[in-house]
């Protein structure tokens, strides 16, 4: 039997009044009906830890649906139903979201004797989950309000800060599930335990198999809790990226890896890039993951720029003659993998040079508006990169000389 006990004040304490009170008619509501319900998932686990969860994710013994159909009865709101999963969200009156899911109770031929069973699935669809600090419930109904239901030493992992699979097959079934061991690691600040530490590196392999939406939809959810890093980092250590891409991540890569993080890059596609820049066949191996029209651009660019031989003694204009035609952002994003110096020079001292000449003085000098403004704001980039030009009045000087030339 699951260890078992109850937080009533614990909840009272943590969840608003609202919520509060919306548990305990949900569980009264159930024991009209004669229904076992149970708070599941994350948001057990963050009440355990103190911790703001706002996901309201039930579970019914029963039908979780019609459930939530009593609930929109009784106390309004809307509920949408997705009948294939058997699943419902109920959208209370105040606009919050509760996730209901059925889970049935099914009937057992007991092994060994003639009566037949009344077996709960609770601890079934329990097992079936990723972690065991993800996989305890707590029982709503009145009479064991705030009951923890806990079979597989969840409370105990939380103690001891592990993350822990629930059976050996976790992994394999499914292998997204060693990223998200690296994001609750990283985000709580706990260690694989060492059976799923040994399974997730059995696993890792599995992840090629894996659609790149659902692998990039991951690496984003890493993105989004600031723990891109470290976790590509314990990633590498459980040996994903060596047999996603052959490839041992080093403290040089996770230098630039960093720098990325620094230009605030959001799309994790470019991080999987920065992994496998250096590898001559990286256009390859990061081709199925670059998803949008953007990313395909970004491959074709960098391809495009790898080819372009410049002399190490090149002046910062003629570096500009070459990558102007290029989108900036993947100028910079070229500069920053390749970790070329004069390339770096060249993007700081571009980003940065003042605006000597606008629109508006070409103008005023009698140059009509048309393609010649851009030619001749790009003679003056090249005039400044050089430094040959730094002063407004310089290049009203050269906008002179030049006006003559183009009458
Ligand atoms: N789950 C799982 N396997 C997955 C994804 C989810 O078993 N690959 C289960 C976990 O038990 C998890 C629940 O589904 O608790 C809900 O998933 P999700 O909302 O992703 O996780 P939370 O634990 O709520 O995490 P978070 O705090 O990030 O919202």
């Amino acid at each position: 039997s699951p260890k078992e006990n109850t937080i009533k004040g614990l909840i009272e304490k943590q969840v608003s009044a609202e919520v509060y009170a919306l548990l305990l008619q949900i569980g009264s509501l159930a024991d009209e009906h004669d229904i076992h319900i149970y708070l599941i998932g994350g948001i057990v686990r963050d009440l355990l830890l103190n911790r703001p969860n706002e996901d309201i994710d039930i579970v019914v013994e029963g039908n979780g649906i019609e459930f939530a159909q009593l609930l929109e009865q009784k106390l309004g709101g809307q509920v949408k139903v997705h009948e294939k999963f058997g699943t419902a969200v109920w959208t209370t009156p105040t606009s919050l979201k509760l996730d209901i899911v059925t889970c049935r109770t099914e009937y057992y031929d007991s092994p060994a004797t003639l009566p037949i069973v009344k077996a709960s699935n609770l601890r079934e669809d329990l097992r079936r989950r990723d972690f065991t600090i993800n996989a305890m419930a707590i029982q709503l109904n009145k009479n064991n309000f705030g009951l923890i239901i806990d079979y597989f030493q969840g409370q105990d992992d939380l103690t001891s800060k592990k993350i822990r699979i629930l059976h050996t097959l976790s992994f394999i079934e499914d292998p997204t599930r060693i990223i998200r061991a690296v994001r609750f690691a990283t985000r709580f600040n706990y260690v694989l335990a060492k059976q799923t530490r040994n399974l997730a590196i059995d696993a890792s392999a599995l992840l090629k198999q894996v659609s790149a939406t659902r692998f990039l939809h991951e690496l984003k959810l890493l993105l989004s809790e600031n723990a891109i890093i470290s976790g590509i980092d314990m990633l590498n250590e459980l040996g994903v990226w060596k047999s996603l891409f052959g490839i041992n991540v080093t403290e040089k890569q996770l230098d630039i890896i960093r720098a990325v993080k620094g230009r605030n890059e959001e799309d994790p596609f470019v991080y999987l890039l920065a992994l496998i820049f250096d590898k001559s066949n990286w256009k390859h191996l990061v081709s199925r993951y670059a998803l949008t029209a953007n990313n395909q651009q970004l491959i074709r660019q960098l391809e495009a720029m790898e080819e372009i031989n410049w002399d190490s003694k090149a002046t910062l204009s003629e570096l500009h003659e070459v990558f102007a035609p290029y989108q900036n952002n993947n100028v910079n994003l070229f500069a920053l993998l390749t970790q070329e110096p004069l390339l770096e020079t060249y993007i700081e001292k571009a980003s940065t040079l003042p605006v000597l000449l606008t629109g508006k003085d070409l103008m005023a000098n009698g140059i009509k508006p048309g393609p010649t403004y851009s030619d001749i704001f790009h003679q003056l980039t090249c005039l400044q990169l050089d430094e040959e030009i730094n002063t407004k009045e310089e290049a009203h000087d050269w906008l002179l000389t030049l006006h003559k030339k183009i009458r």
